[in-house]
């Protein structure tokens, strides 16, 4: 396994984000800390809820066109950027058994990432497994390439970026591409502000626990003070914007102390902390995006309904 990224960056980088975050007006957290053990276990369970519609309808997607997408890369190297989509994984690994040598998930988490790596070379013998620990804003110069690449992105997960960062980002990845390389990218779509807003907070409550658990991270790993049930969820849909924004409302006004941070907090009663955006796409600001990177669109999918995209794109 690779390694760019130490647990020391992580800790170092998680400091310096919950400073930065807790003393901004209004204050903001990355969504990049929901995701300890707890966390990525809240998430699959999101996952499989009635109202959050985007993992299945990818999955749809990407049963229906894993075909053309190996057909069209004809990939020697899938490179995963925030690998543990696990099953979407295998279906691109299936389809592109024909070409495939090497698989690369990339994801700031090893622990997760050894584990998921074993497995599958178990079960993809011919493919070599080839893990790194790394952040993709950060590091993506320093990922494997010189072979037919096919780097997949999915889940919508860009969405989680502003969109000064996802131009960054997108230009980033387009530096290290090559002419025979593509990007498969999973991005969810506009759509009504109702079944949007009910993806996010769902009836039995586990985005609502999901959110708070950045939270219990922040307690446990800077030794804070904050009463995760004393903030309700929020999720609202931001129609200027086009995106979800998931906040955290103190129910009453009380000072939170960071011990970690050597730092006092206050919240007023009812003040939001923002906690995540989830920026939601036309095929025309994809689109416009990717040129502006220096990126082509050659195929859109969506599935049947139209919720959500599959967009595989190409160098200029
Ligand atoms: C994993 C970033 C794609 O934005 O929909 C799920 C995370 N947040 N419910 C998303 C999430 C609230 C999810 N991504």
């Amino acid at each position: 396994m690779d390694r760019f990224l130490t647990a020391d960056d992580l800790a170092k980088t998680l400091r310096q984000d919950v400073r930065e975050g807790l003393e901004a007006v209004p204050k903001t957290l990355p969504p990049k800390w929901f995701y300890d053990e707890r966390g990525s276990g809240l998430f699959e369970e999101i996952t499989k809820l009635e109202e959050y519609y985007p993992t299945r309808r990818e999955r749809e997607i990407l049963i229906a066109r894993a075909p053309e997408i190996a057909a069209a890369t004809g990939a020697r190297t899938l490179l995963e950027l925030g690998a543990g989509s696990g099953e979407k994984t295998r279906l691109l690994l299936d389809a592109l058994h024909g070409t495939l040598r090497s698989y690369v998930p990339v994801d700031v988490s090893g622990d997760f990432l050894e584990d998921a790596a074993l497995q599958i070379a178990a079960d993809h013998p011919g493919v070599a497994v080839r893990p790194v620990v790394a952040d993709y804003e950060q590091h993506l110069h320093l990922l494997p390439n010189g072979e037919r690449r096919l780097v997949a992105f999915l889940g919508g997960t860009m969405g989680n970026m502003p969109p000064a960062a996802r131009a960054g980002f997108l230009a980033g990845l387009r530096a290290t591409m090559g002419p025979e390389d593509a990007l498969l990218l999973g991005a969810d779509l506009v759509k009504d502000e109702a079944r949007l807003v009910a993806a996010y907070d769902d009836a039995a409550g586990i985005t609502a626990e999901f959110n708070r658990n950045v939270l219990h991270v922040i307690n446990r790993e800077l030794d804070a003070d904050f009463v995760p049930g004393a903030f309700e969820h929020v999720a609202v849909w931001n129609g200027a914007e086009e995106w979800i924004e998931m906040r955290l409302r103190a129910t009453a006004g009380r000072a939170v102390r960071i011990g970690g941070l050597d730092l006092e907090v206050e919240f007023a009663a009812g003040e939001e902390l923002r906690t995540e955006i989830s920026a939601k796409f036309r095929r025309a600001r994809l689109e416009a995006e990717l040129a502006a990177a220096g990126l082509e669109l050659s195929d859109f999918w969506t599935d049947a309904a139209g919720d959500f995209s599959l967009s595989l794109a190409r160098c200029v």
